[in-house]
């Protein structure tokens, strides 16, 4: 009798971790929900460039009218980009199975995280705020610093850097992935092979991240029908930004409102520009007189591009503007005297000369920079979460 009873036991036992391993499987096959057919990732929708002063890049190829990075462009493919989207919100990416880049990279935030500064690895603190991703094809330089020529380049380092993702050792994340059943068919289909290597990783978040374009904003929709749908105080704004006045326009440049960075542009190198050097579209814009952090070296950082800024706050590369009101405030009175402050700040005597904008002014500026938004691309289920909850 009780050899029976241990028998039955013991079926139960067998049986029920029977049935959990099924769960377990059936859970991995359902963890993630794509379409059949993948998204057409390799169409880039990219903003109408007005600017031809802009054909010069060395890196780039113009593609309806847009100076785009071709590196990128050929790279992009529909299946290789859907592999990205997965590792992109896939938290085995980090050590301990607790953060993916999506942690620190939301969607309905124009992919920033609405902190000043990201939890990452084990609670650690990121000493920068998290990068809005604007158009990155449009873009030579990546990181607050510029450190970065590629967004290829880029893809590995986060996942690498301890503070963010905690997986240093780059065999333990291919064996990770190597071990995770719903990636094999995804690198066969990307790569045409299951083989997955440090390498193809870097490439599938690459083509993700490079696919993420915006050019659906009210912004968009006037270059085509000349502001008539702005309201009178957009207009105003836009005018300002544009004008010697506020000079945001001079660094903020093109229809991407990011730093042009190539050879013709003063912050790429060349031009007429004063420095002498390849500030890699990065400046000084008299945030302190001491910066704790100095970004590419003298309180240079990266020239943001401004879409979707309404999305992105706090502002900064250490977050330290909660609103649109105060960055402007800080471009209008509160611009501090540091020795490597942009000239276009100064009197040319290398004294500060602050814009003084009016309220009114200030209220333009803050409702054009509102007109940036891309609510589509906020939404839109190519760059959304793949994994079911
Ligand atoms: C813990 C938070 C965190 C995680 C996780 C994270 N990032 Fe970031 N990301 C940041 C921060 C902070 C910056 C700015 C870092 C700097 O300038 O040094 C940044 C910058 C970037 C940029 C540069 C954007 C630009 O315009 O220059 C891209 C692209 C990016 N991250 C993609 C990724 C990808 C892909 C992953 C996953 C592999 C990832 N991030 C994971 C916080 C994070
Ligand atoms: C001399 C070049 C320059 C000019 C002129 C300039 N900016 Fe900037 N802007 C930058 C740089 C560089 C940063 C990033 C600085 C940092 O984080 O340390 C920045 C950051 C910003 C940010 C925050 C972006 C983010 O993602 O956090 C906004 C918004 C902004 N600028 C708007 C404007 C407006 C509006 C004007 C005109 C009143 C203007 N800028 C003029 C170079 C400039």
């Amino acid at each position: 009798m009780k050899k029976l009873l241990f028998i039955i036991i013991l079926t139960g036992f067998a049986l029920l971790s029977c049935n959990d391993k099924t769960l377990v499987t059936t859970v991995e096959e359902d963890k993630i929900s794509l379409p059949a057919e993948p998204y057409a990732y390799d169409q880039l929708d990219l903003p109408k460039e007005t600017q031809p002063a802009f054909t010069n890049f060395i890196d780039f190829e113009i593609i309806n009218g847009v100076p785009v990075n071709t590196q990128f462009k050929s790279d992009i493919t529909p299946w290789g980009a859907t592999l990205g989207r997965v590792l992109f919100y896939d938290k085995k990416l980090s050590l301990n199975n607790t953060i993916s880049c999506a942690s620190c990279h939301h969607q309905d935030k124009g992919f920033a995280d609405g902190q000043q500064f990201s939890t990452g690895f084990e609670g650690r603190i990121t000493t920068r705020n998290s990068m809005a991703i604007i158009n990155p094809i449009l873009q030579n330089n990546l990181f607050w610093d510029s450190r970065s020529k590629t967004i290829h380049d880029l893809s590995l380092q986060p996942i690498q850097n301890h503070i963010e993702m905690g997986m240093e050792n780059l065999d333990r994340l291919v064996t990770k992935i190597n071990e995770t059943d719903y990636y094999k068919p995804l690198f066969l289909k990307a790569f045409g092979s299951d083989k997955v290597s440090p390498e193809n990783i870097s490439k599938a978040l690459s083509q993700f991240v490079a696919s993420i374009t915006t050019s659906r904003s009210k912004f968009d929709v006037g270059l085509n029908n000349n502001f008539s749908n702005y309201s009178e105080l957009e207009n105003m704004g836009r005018q300002l930004f544009n004008s010697d006045k506020a000079k945001c326009a001079s660094c903020h440049g093109g229809n991407n409102m990011s730093a042009q960075d190539g050879p013709n542009d003063p912050y790429g190198g060349g031009g007429s520009f004063s420095l002498g050097q390849d500030l890699r579209g990065a400046t000084n814009i008299g945030l302190d007189i001491d910066y704790k952090d100095n970004g590419l070296g003298n309180g240079n950082f990266k020239i943001p591009g401004l879409r979707n800024i309404e999305l992105t706050a706090p502002y900064m590369h250490d977050g330290r503007f909660k609103t649109l009101e105060e960055v402007i405030n800080h471009y209008s009175e509160g611009v501090k005297p540091h020795k490597n402050l942009d000239v276009k700040f100064t009197d040319g005597k290398g004294n500060v000369k602050p814009l003084h904008l009016n309220s009114i002014e200030k209220k333009a500026l803050v409702a054009f920079l509102k007109t940036l938004t891309d609510h589509e691309m906020a939404k839109n289920p190519k760059w959304s979460n793949p994994f079911r909850n």
